[in-house]
């Protein structure tokens, strides 16, 4: 048996948080924050990551690059149109990984071929014939994505699928870019394609599902019962437009009707909570309270009914355990008296190796919460963390100081200073309409940039009065958008760390769009699917 066939009763997961996640708007992650990401999806035990679109700009290059380079475990792609020089560049990018594969895609319906390629038919299979056969001579993994497969002749698409699989693919994705299939006829058409072309059960047959109908999800399953092995999904379902599928709830509806379905995947679920929290904060694409497996109210019961039952028997109003997905692993548990070796002790079993300097911010962090907090939780450790981290990798303006005047009988009045990427600090003031209003003006006073605020967004780490509060926010410099997350005891200073980190990717990404022009960004791609 190759090693490229399918398992009968094991789905892999194919994990694109960072190649089509990352193309949501206002996303803008750097290589050091990709490589956090995937670190920690190696840890969650995903089978493949896409970790970029290496044509698409030099850094999503690099970053593929040192993923490839450095993540052990799982296999590790790059996205490459059906044209040499993208396949060359993936090539380049994935080729230090110990697996890597190259996943290589040409549209095949008649809307993308005829407004969007201008092309022909022949022309579509030519390109991928030619593009599988470039890729099959450097990797022996390739997979090929028939895009928009779901819009297209299913014939056609069948002579495509036939061709990829002559010139050696290993895997066949089937996308529903536009996420318009409905869950019957996407399982159809997916049995419709092995009957076309009996090949596909010697490779991985995989789903793409974008949700603009909400039905990523369901349309992936009923792909995955009819005979598909693989799941392209993202954490938190984030991804172009609507997203793509979730892949905490693909993979939880498969571990949670194991016992029905028969297939499973190999993912070490308790990771779920936490991959979902650091793609979150990352991103700044803050996760909705209700949503399925990973949202704040996922495991609460609101109503007395509810409680009741769950009180004498957890099963009455739960078909999952919140361990399992790692919701209530808050085990580790510090306070004030703790030192250093037990804080690097807790973030090593958080999967943090912080040494030296970083280790010393950390501490200081976590004695001036431990001040604040009669306990500091695995969740505080790790936000703390996670935020400190992106100070260490957004190279801009950061908070030196703040003073805010705040009263219900006059206008709030801030005035802060900022550190600027040259070492010397910058000062401003503004009297605004709210103290967080004012905080956010003088922030842009002091960096003389002039940001915008889009989004807004509060919340609370942990429960209880004194816990930390985390903000993100996205905002927009010269029409380009960058988005940063906050975290602090004081809300305002959480919400001014917050803002400083949007500016920052905002004003580098205006920067580099007016000395190279928009192509030199890696999202949104002008060309990209
Ligand atoms: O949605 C889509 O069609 C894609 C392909 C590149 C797989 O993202
Ligand atoms: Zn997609």
């Amino acid at each position: 048996m190759s090693q490229f066939a399918p398992e009968p009763d094991r789905v892999l997961i194919f994990d694109t948080t960072l190649r089509d996640g990352e193309q949501s708007p206002g996303i803008a992650l750097n290589t050091a924050e990709k490589l956090e990401i995937a670190q920690q999806l190696a840890r969650l035990g995903v089978d493949v990551i896409e970790a970029g679109f290496p044509i698409s700009s030099p850094g999503d290059f690099e970053a593929v690059q040192t993923i490839a380079r450095e993540v052990e475990g799982p296999v590790i792609t790059g996205l490459a149109r059906a044209q040499a020089p993208d396949i060359d560049a993936a090539w380049e990018a994935v080729r230090d990984s110990e697996r890597p594969r190259i996943h290589t895609f040409i549209s095949t319906s008649d809307i993308h071929i005829e407004h969007q390629l201008q092309s022909t038919r022949d022309d579509v299979k030519g390109q991928a014939r030619a593009a599988v056969a470039q890729a099959k001579s450097f990797a022996d993994d390739v997979e090929f994505s028939p895009m928009d497969a779901t819009r297209a002749d299913v014939e056609f698409t069948a002579e495509v699928v036939q061709i990829a699989l002559d010139e050696g693919a290993t895997t066949i994705n089937i996308p529903d870019t536009v996420g318009y299939a409905m869950p019957d006829e996407y399982g159809a058409m997916l049995r419709r394609l092995y009957e076309l072309v009996p090949d596909l059960r010697d490779v991985v047959l995989s789903v793409h599902c974008h949700d603009d109908l909400g039905l990523a999800v369901a349309n992936s399953f009923a792909g995955v019962l009819a005979g598909a092995r693989q799941v392209e999904c993202a954490v938190n379902g984030i991804g172009e437009r609507a997203g793509n599928a979730s892949l905490e709830e693909i993979v939880m509806l498969l571990r949670t009707r194991r016992a029905d379905v028969g297939l499973d995947t190999s993912l070490v679920t308790t990771e779920l909570a936490r991959t979902s929290r650091l793609v979150s904060r990352l991103t700044g694409y803050v996760v909705q309270p209700n949503k399925a497996i990973v949202g704040r109210n996922a495991f609460a019961h609101e109503s007395g009914i509810h409680q009741d039952g769950v009180l004498k028997e957890r099963t009455t109003y739960e078909i999952m355990d919140a361990t399992t997905v790692g919701v209530e692993a808050n085990s580790i548990v510090l306070g004030k008296h703790s030192g250093r070796h037990a804080l690097r002790q807790a973030l090593e079993q958080l999967g943090f190796r912080v040494e030296g300097q970083a280790l010393n911010t950390a501490f200081k962090r976590f004695k001036e919460l431990a001040d604040k907090k009669k306990t500091v939780t695995a969740m505080d450790l790790e936000a703390l963390v996670t935020d400190e981290l992106r100070d260490e990798i957004t190279a801009g303006y950061t908070l030196d100081w703040f003073d805010v005047e705040a009263s219900s009988r006059r206008p709030p009045h801030a005035r802060v200073s900022v550190v600027l990427p040259d070492g010397t600090t910058g000062e401003g003031t503004f009297t605004g309409d709210g103290p967080i209003d004012a905080v956010f003006h003088a922030l842009n006073g002091a960096t003389g940039v002039d940001a915008r605020l889009r989004e807004f967004n509060i919340g609370a780490v942990t429960e209880g009065q004194d816990a930390l509060g985390e903000v993100s926010v996205i905002v927009e410099v010269d029409g380009q958008t960058g988005s940063g997350q906050g975290v602090a005891t004081d809300i305002i200073e959480a919400a001014a760390r917050a803002y400083l980190r949007a500016l920052s990717i905002a004003r580098e990404r205006a920067t580099i769009v007016a000395e190279r022009g928009p192509d030199s960004l890696p999202a949104p791609l002008a060309s990209a699917p």
